[in-house]
């Protein structure tokens, strides 16, 4: 066996937050302030992930850097692009998630709202760390803007009363916390991160207070995620975030790869329709850099390896039958194969179920929407009969109607981004079973839930 290095490797992390808070906003902030900057080894593209260096870092934080003691270097950030419940729900692993931190964004003056309070349920489920942007301060009324400054220096130069006002906001906030069993408070007066929350005042349209966290994300970083962060370079462990038909190419996978490495031709396990998918990776793909774009269909460039943490385009045979959420391992020893086929399995099985009991039906569209439709019908009090991944079928009206002989309240389909196939729908209009379809999911389960009442009444 060879000998391998340990080495620390980049912290993943993800943005979370309600519609319109600005967790868009924040990451083009993030880019672009490291990409304005143009020095050399700034911000890289990967395939569904950004790649924010520590010398980025330095020169977004500045001065601020010096306030943290910089024990054990990490080479930056991987920060995942698709913000929103689905990517990260689909960054899943057994018990827990491959993202390191979250930032959580609220608006300042909206506080947390319906889908912040989910996303914290998925982080805290997940025992995902994370800290709070406090976003928009620049819309309180008198704000005066000093872009890209830190928010210390900004808050300083503000109004009395402008600050005030500010801290009222901040104060409704860290109640809202509270109330949910956080202790919560600016970052700049918490001693200990891991006992409270930090939040980040910021402006993620002018920049100001983007120093700030990204000095407490690093800090977290550097000193509370040193275990888990270090790595050797071994064979790869992964997740698929998504799946994505490319032209010429056919199904192609984004993994983003949390541990080892993953080379071109390597053999590798992961999570299908109809059972474990033993194949080979084909090419490994990466942006190509825009100035060497001959065309827009000239996206990619073929790299031979990739070491974690990283976003990579997989290419190979059979990726149409997989799920996405499902884990990726990297066989290094073809004895393995079966190893880590009852693995993927057992992991996939462990979410998909079907027990005979009186419940609803739920269908995703992933792994991990799946994971998290089950665990937000749970908490609920809401039975599941059967929990798969795939369109609603024919065969899901069958359990339907059994159920319905039982108990028609829960006689429905839960459909969450998944087709209807028509055969399903006629015989669904026939019976009178009905199906919910929706893309958000607590409105989902909302609308399951008033027509149960209804029916009740
Ligand atoms: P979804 O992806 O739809 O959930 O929204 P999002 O969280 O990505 O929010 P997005 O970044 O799209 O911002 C929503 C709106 O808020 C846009 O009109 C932004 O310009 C605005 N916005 C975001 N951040 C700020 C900010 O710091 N200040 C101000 N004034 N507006 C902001
Ligand atoms: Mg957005």
């Amino acid at each position: 066996e060879q000998q391998s290095q340990t080495f620390i490797r980049s912290p993943i992390v993800v943005v979370l937050g309600h519609v319109d808070a600005g967790k868009t906003t924040l990451l083009d902030k993030i880019r672009g302030t490291a990409v304005a900057k143009r020095e050399p080894g700034t911000m890289t593209q990967h395939i569904g992930a950004s790649f924010l260096p520590w010398k980025a870092l330095e020169s977004i934080c500045g001065d601020l850097l010096n306030r943290i003691k910089a024990e054990i270097i990490i080479p930056g950030f991987l920060v995942i692009d698709t913000p929103g419940h689905e990517a990260f729900s689909n960054l899943r692993k057994r018990g827990g998630s491959i993202a390191d931190i979250a930032i959580l964004v609220v608006d300042v003056q909206r506080g947390l709202e319906q889908q912040t309070f989910e996303a914290i349920d998925i982080l805290r489920e997940r025992k995902v760390p994370f800290v709070v942007a406090v976003n928009k301060i620049d819309r309180i009324p008198g704000w005066k803007s000093f872009p890209d400054k830190p928010f210390i220096e900004s808050f300083q130069k503000q109004e009395p009363s402008v600050q005030f006002r500010l801290e009222e906001f901040l104060s409704y906030i860290i109640q809202q916390f509270n109330s949910l069993g956080f202790r919560a408070d600016r970052y700049d007066r918490v001693r200990d991160f891991t006992k409270v929350l930090a939040l980040v005042p910021l402006s993620a349209l002018t920049g100001e207070g983007v120093p700030d966290l990204m000095l407490v994300l690093a800090g977290l970083a550097q000193r509370y995620l040193k275990k888990r962060l270090e790595t050797k370079i071994s064979s790869g462990r992964g997740v698929l975030l998504e799946l994505k038909e490319e032209v010429g190419l056919g199904t192609t996978a984004t993994l983003i790869l949390y541990d080892g490495v993953i080379k071109r031709g390597d053999l590798v396990v992961t999570g299908g329709l109809n059972g474990p998918i033993v194949t080979r990776v084909r090419s490994l793909l990466m942006p190509k850099p825009l100035d060497e774009m001959r065309s827009p269909e000239d996206k990619f460039q073929e790299v031979k390896e990739v070491v974690a943490a990283a976003g990579v385009k997989l290419v190979a045979e059979g990726l149409e039958e997989a799920i996405a959420g499902a884990p990726l391992y990297v066989v290094t020893n073809e004895s393995e194969i079966e190893k880590f086929s009852k693995l993927v399995e057992e992991e996939i099985k462990g979410v998909k179920f079907e027990k005979d009991v009186v419940g609803v039906v739920v269908k995703a569209d992933t792994l991990g929407t799946l994971e998290a439709l089950i665990g937000f019908l749970k908490k609920n009090n809401i039975p599941i009969r059967v929990a798969d991944i795939g369109p609603v079928a024919r065969r899901d009206l069958v359990h339907a109607l059994m159920v319905k002989e039982k108990d028609p309240l829960y006689a429905a389909i839960l459909a969450f981004n998944v087709k209807i196939l028509p055969e399903a729908k006629e015989e669904a209009a026939m019976n009178g079973i009905p199906i919910f379809w929706g893309n958000i999911m607590y409105r989902l389960v909302e609308d399951f839930q008033a027509w149960h009442q209804a029916q009740r009444e």
